[in-house]
């Protein structure tokens, strides 16, 4: 991650990282299961990269409750998993029509069209079935968890949200019709990572409960304003996707409806928001404040 890491957050953080990544790995099928081109692709969609925030927000979320990590793996793999799937279907020509996506070929351009819609496929019961397979949790916690990433990634979440982005390309959209959409396309699967842990907590209170659910709200719009304006700041070799991208899509963005200085401002406002809400949880809380600093201020 970026440099403005913290020094006492670096190893957490890489600990996490390489922790998740483990799980990936684990969780995905050998590229020497048949058929092997199928699972070659969905390795690739999943193990090329990325920063993995949403699994170190769930992490992050689950160091505030005291929740044992290893409970954790399961949401923060299913999640990143749907993630992944979400990504390799943003990039079809049909939809973003990207060649890059994290410094490398799109799994399109790597395989083959067909090949990226499958892998995609694939990759989205295999989140399901490491949240059924998730270890230690009561099953009312389990089924709790997928209902709640069911729902982040369904019509009225991230797949809505994909939905109402494609329709609204070339149109002027309010900034709360704007919002919404970001709400579903971005937030929807960052906030879930940041809930799900409260559902595997006996006695989570009211107010915490309450406080993760609108810091998961706003810093999910957050993180998707940033993007937009990395779009538009950031450099193709740093982002590790093609700059530009959304001017040449006539996307509806935050910054292409209301400006560069309203988007920082926008994103600010949010930061503060999210970052008021983690006072009922002290100390505990610093990882994830640390991960909210850094959406809105990473530089890829
Ligand atoms: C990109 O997400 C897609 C959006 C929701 C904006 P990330 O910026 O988290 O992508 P990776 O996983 O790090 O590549
Ligand atoms: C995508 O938003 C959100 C998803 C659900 C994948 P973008 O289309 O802006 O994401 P990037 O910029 O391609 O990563
Ligand atoms: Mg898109
Ligand atoms: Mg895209
Ligand atoms: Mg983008």
């Amino acid at each position: 991650m970026k440099s403005t890491v913290p020094e006492y957050f670096k190893d957490r953080i890489a600990a996490y990282t390489a922790r998740i990544d483990d799980r990936l790995e684990t969780a995905l099928p050998s590229a020497t299961t048949s058929p092997k081109r199928l699972h070659d692709a969905m390795r690739y969609a999943v193990l090329n990269g990325g920063k993995r925030v949403r699994p170190l927000l769930v992490y992050a979320a689950g160091e505030c409750l005291g929740v044992d990590k290893t409970l954790l793996d399961a949401p923060a793999a299913s999640i990143e998993l749907i993630h992944a799937f979400s990504l390799v279907h943003d990039d079809l020509p049909a939809m973003d029509d990207d060649d890059l996506r994290r410094g490398k070929p799109t799994v399109h351009r790597q395989y083959d069209e067909a090949t990226a819609i499958l892998a995609a496929d694939a990759l989205q019961p295999l989140a399901f079935s490491v949240l059924a397979n998730i270890d230690g949790a009561p099953v009312d916690a389990a089924i709790r968890l997928v209902r709640l990433i069911s729902h982040a990634c369904g019509s009225t979440g991230m797949t809505g949200g994909q939905s109402i982005d494609l329709a609204a390309e070339g149109n002027v959209l309010s900034c709360s019709e704007l919002e919404h959409m970001y709400s579903l396309k971005t937030g929807a699967l960052i906030h879930a990572a940041i809930v799900a842990p409260g559902l595997l907590c006996d006695d989570l209170s009211a107010e915490k409960s309450a406080a993760l659910d609108h810091f998961g709200r706003v810093i999910g719009i957050a993180f998707q304003i940033k993007d937009d304006l990395l779009d538009i700041e950031g450099e193709t070799e740093v982002i590790g996707k093609p700059a530009g991208s959304d001017a040449s899509l006539n996307k509806a963005t935050y910054p292409a409806l209301f400006g560069l200085e309203a988007s920082r401002r926008r994103c600010d406002e949010l930061l503060v928001s999210a970052l008021r809400n983690l006072q009922p949880f002290g100390n505990s809380a610093a990882p994830l404040e640390w991960l909210a600093r850094y959406i809105v201020e990473r530089g890829q």
